[in-house]
C-alpha cells in the first residue's frame, strides 16, 4: 500500500461495517418493495412477485461495498442508489424472459408465465420508471446510472441481431457481454464510489473492478446456461444454444450442422469434448484476478475485502 492513499476519507472500522452494512441491506430490499407501490394492481403484483423472489443482489451489494471501500461514512446514503440499480436490472430480466421465452426465474414462474406477455413488458417498463424517481436526488450518478443502463439495451439488441444475421462470433459474444452486463456493474461500483467522495483514481478502479466481474460474472452464467442444474438455477436454463447465443455458441458453432436440432446438439457436443469450457473458465478467472487487481489501489477495509470475496463468489457459484 502506498502512502498517497491514505489521505482519502477515514475507512470504517471492520466492526463498524459488520454493523451498519447488513441494516443498509436490509433498507434496500425494504426500499425495493416500497418504490413499486402502484395503485394498479396488477404492477404492484407483477413487481413484488419479482423483486420478493430474491436474487442474489450482487449489484446493489456492489454499490453499498464500493461506498464503504472508498470510506463513505453514511450507508443509508447510498440505499436508493443501490435499490435502483436492483431496479434496473431486475426490469433487465422481466423483459428478458419475454424475449429468451423464460419460463421460471429466481425459483418462480417468471412475470410473462404467471402474468403474460402484455403484463410482464409493463411491469419491466414501470420498474425503470421508479428508477428515476430513486435516483432524482442524486445529480451526477444519474449519468453514471443511464450509461450502464443503456448500454444493457444495446447489448441485448446487439446479441438479438447478431443471432439473426447468424455472426454470433467471438468478438461479437465479448462486445454483447460487456454492453448487456458488464456495463450495469460498472456502474453499480462507480456510483458507490463517486457518492463516497473517492478520489478519479478510485472511482475509475471500482468502474474497473465492476466491469471486469461483470464480464466473469455472464461467462459463468453462460457456462451454468450450459451445464447448470436448474433447480439450483431457478431459472429456465439451456436457452442460450437453443437461441444461438452464449459462448459456446460463439466459440463452438463453426462447422455445425445446418437443422437447428443437429446444430444445438453439435454446438454442445463440441462446447462439451473441446476446450471451449475451459476457455471460458480460465477467462473468467482471469478477469476475476484483474478486477480484484484493481482494488489494490484502496486502504486496507473490511469492506475492500468483501468486495474481493464478492470477486471469488461470482466465479464459484453454482447459481
Ligand atoms: C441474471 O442476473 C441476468 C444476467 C445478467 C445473467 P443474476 O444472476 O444476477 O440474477 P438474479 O438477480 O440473481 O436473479
Ligand atoms: C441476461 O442475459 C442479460 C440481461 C438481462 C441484460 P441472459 O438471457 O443470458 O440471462 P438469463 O440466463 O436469462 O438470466
Ligand atoms: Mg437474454
Ligand atoms: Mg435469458
Amino acid at each position: 500500500m502506498t502512502m498517497q492513499h491514505t489521505s482519502v476519507a477515514a475507512v470504517q472500522p471492520r466492526t463498524e461495517l459488520a454493523e451498519t452494512l447488513p441494516a443498509a441491506f436490509q433498507a434496500v430490499e425494504t426500499l425495493l418493495v416500497d418504490a413499486v407501490d402502484s395503485e394498479v394492481a396488477v404492477l404492484r403484483d407483477a413487481s413484488r412477485h419479482i423483486i420478493a423472489a430474491g436474487g442474489k443482489r450482487f449489484r446493489p451489494r456492489l454499490t453499498l461495498l464500493a461506498y464503504a471501500a472508498v470510506g463513505g461514512e453514511d450507508p443509508n446514503h447510498a440505499v436508493p442508489v443501490a435499490a435502483a440499480v436492483e431496479l434496473v436490472h431486475t426490469a433487465s430480466v422481466v423483459h428478458d424472459d419475454i424475449n429468451d421465452h423464460g419460463v421460471v426465474r429466481r425459483g418462480r414462474p417468471s412475470v410473462n408465465a404467471l402474468f403474460g406477455r402484455t403484463f410482464a413488458l409493463l411491469t419491466g417498463d414501470y420498474l425503470f420508471t421508479k428508477v428515476y424517481e430513486l435516483m432524482a436526488p442524486y445529480g451526477d450518478l444519474n449519468i453514471l446510472l443511464a450509461e450502464g443502463t443503456s448500454a444493457l439495451v444495446e447489448g441485448e439488441t446487439l446479441q438479438a441481431a447478431a443471432v439473426k444475421e447468424g455472426n454470433f462470433t467471438r468478438e461479437v459474444y465479448y462486445r454483447v457481454i460487456a454492453l448487456k452486463t458488464a456495463a450495469l456493474f460498472k456502474s453499480a461500483g462507480a456510483m458507490g464510489a463517486k457518492l463516497a467522495g473517492g478520489t478519479t483514481k478510485q472511482i475509475d478502479a471500482l468502474a474497473n473492478f465492476g466491469f471486469n466481474i461483470g464480464l466473469a460474472f455472464q461467462i459463468v452464467d453462460d457456462i451454468l446456461d450450459l451445464i447448470g442444474d436448474k433447480e439450483q438455477l431457478g431459472k429456465t436454463a439451456g436457452l442460450d444454444l437453443e437461441q444461438g447465443r452464449g459462448f459456446a455458441t460463439a466459440y463452438a458453432q463453426e462447422g455445425a450442422e445446418p437443422s437447428l436440432d443437429d446444430k444445438v446438439n453439435a454446438i454442445k457436443r463440441k462446447a462439451m469434448e473441446g476446450d471451449a469450457l475451459n476457455q471460458a473458465r480460465t477467462q473468467a478467472h482471469m478477469l476475476v484476478q484483474q478486477a480484484i487487481n484493481e482494488l489494490e489501489i484502496l486502504p486496507p477495509s473490511a469492506a475492500k475485502d468483501e468486495l474481493a470475496n464478492l470477486a471469488h463468489m461470482i466465479v464459484d457459484r453454482s447459481f
